[in-house]
């Protein structure tokens, strides 16, 4: 007992494909056309819906039981709008529900709702507000209510929460393959139909047959390390030598059902400026190495690149690792994993064999998935 386990994360941070920051402003229409919502109530509705002309404009007249409100045309426009309203001003107006003359406002502008609101997120839809094209639209209508407001809409609810919405490309970052991700001549492993993979998912060789899979031993070979460079050129094909060399400079051997994980070294050196990362000119393995991957039996492979084997590709054929691993070999490949802590982690203890957890997702029908893999010494 009293092992002493340490865990060292491989899994890259979804990126964007663009790859570029994102700014206040498009943080704030992110947050504003989506989350809250703000143009379903002050967007005023013709008889085909929104009115894009008048975006923001306000004039819609909601009714209630308790109240009748009509919404302010919050555009940038001086006159009409809140053009004249300072940062600060409207940032009140949305989190605390408040006027600069001190008025509350009441529902339906839904302050209760953006009382929790982080500061930050606050000041980019202000920034989003400000930056809309300015309506001239005046609203001569106040709202009515009811009943009495109250003094002011309190503090931010005790119980608060956080939720997120995930859109994206199953393999858009750290992910496997599941083996009915590649066909050859209209099949897939195991001989099956490439037909039985639809828009309604994989029938066969789906990720979730892996969903209890992928705990394994994992072997490390940092071959951008042991040739001495951040990271080998795109194009260089890692053939069966610098395995062969790479495993034996670290005293590591390759066993049956392992996973073998191969640094190129080339997320680190193209984070943050990931240009053509995706899809373009890369190191990796060679299709030379198909046999070496066949003798030594082993299960899955992982590399810090987009696709695993080299590119440009050494035959006239896309992806012919692909075909001969995932298609003939059933071997999983495993990409765009970021290879960097764990080549600091094994250069400092020597020690390049580990228990690797890294089971995928089971997404139903899913041809690959995202993965959090954990080396465990
Ligand atoms: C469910 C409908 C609804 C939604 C959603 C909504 N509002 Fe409102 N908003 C209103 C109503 C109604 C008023 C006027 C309340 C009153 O008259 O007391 C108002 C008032 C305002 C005012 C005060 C303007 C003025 O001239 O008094 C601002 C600023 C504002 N909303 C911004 C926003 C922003 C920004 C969002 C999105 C983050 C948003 N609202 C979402 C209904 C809504």
């Amino acid at each position: 007992m009293g092992q002493l386990f340490v865990a060292v994360a491989l899994a890259l941070a979804l990126f964007a494909a663009t790859g570029h920051a994102e700014t206040e402003v498009e943080r704030g229409r992110y947050l504003v056309e989506t989350l809250a919502g703000c143009g379903n109530c002050h967007t005023p509705k013709g008889p085909n819906g929104p009115v894009l002309s008048k975006k923001f404009a306000g004039g819609d007249v909601i009714k209630h039981a308790d109240f009748t409100a009509v919404t302010p045309n919050v555009t940038p426009d001086p006159e009409t709008g809140i053009g004249r309203w300072t940062d600060r001003q409207i940032f009140l107006a949305i989190r605390e529900g408040k006027r600069p003359d001190g008025r509350l406002l009441g529902p339906a502008m839904p302050s209760r709702s953006y009382r929790n609101l982080a500061d930050e997120d606050v000041r980019a839809m202000v920034a989003y507000l400000r930056s809309v094209p300015p309506v001239y639209n005046p609203i001569s209508a106040e709202s009515h209510y009811d009943h009495p407001l109250p003094a002011d809409w309190g503090p931010a609810y005790t119980f608060g929460f956080a939720d997120d919405v995930i859109v994206m490309p199953n393999q858009a970052g750290t992910q496997w393959d599941s083996l009915g991700h590649i066909f050859f001549e209209g099949k897939m492993y195991n001989g099956f139909d490439a037909g039985m993979v639809s828009a309604k998912g994989a029938e066969r060789c789906s990720i979730v047959a892996t969903r209890e899979r992928f705990i394994m031993r994992g072997v490390f070979l940092d071959v951008a390390r042991h040739n001495g460079v951040e990271a080998l050129e795109p194009g260089y094909a890692i053939n069966p030598a610098d395995l062969d060399a790479t495993a034996a400079a670290e005293g590591v051997e390759i066993r049956t059902g392992d996973c073998v994980i191969v640094r190129t070294g080339l997320l680190g050196q193209r984070r943050g400026k990931w240009g053509d990362y995706c899809g373009g000119p890369a190191p990796g393995l060679s299709l030379h190495s198909a046999p070496w991957l066949a003798e030594h039996e082993v299960a899955a492979i992982a590399t810090d690149t987009w696709g695993c084997e080299v590119r440009p590709n050494e035959i006239e054929l896309f992806q012919p690792l692909h075909i001969v691993a995932l298609v003939h070999m059933g071997l999983h490949f495993g990409e765009i994993w970021d290879l960097e802590p764990i080549s600091a982690d094994c250069a400092a203890d020597g020690v390049y064999e580990f228990m690797l957890s890294a089971a995928p997702l089971p997404i139903t029908g899913a041809v690959g998935s995202p993965l959090n893999a954990l080396a465990i010494k």
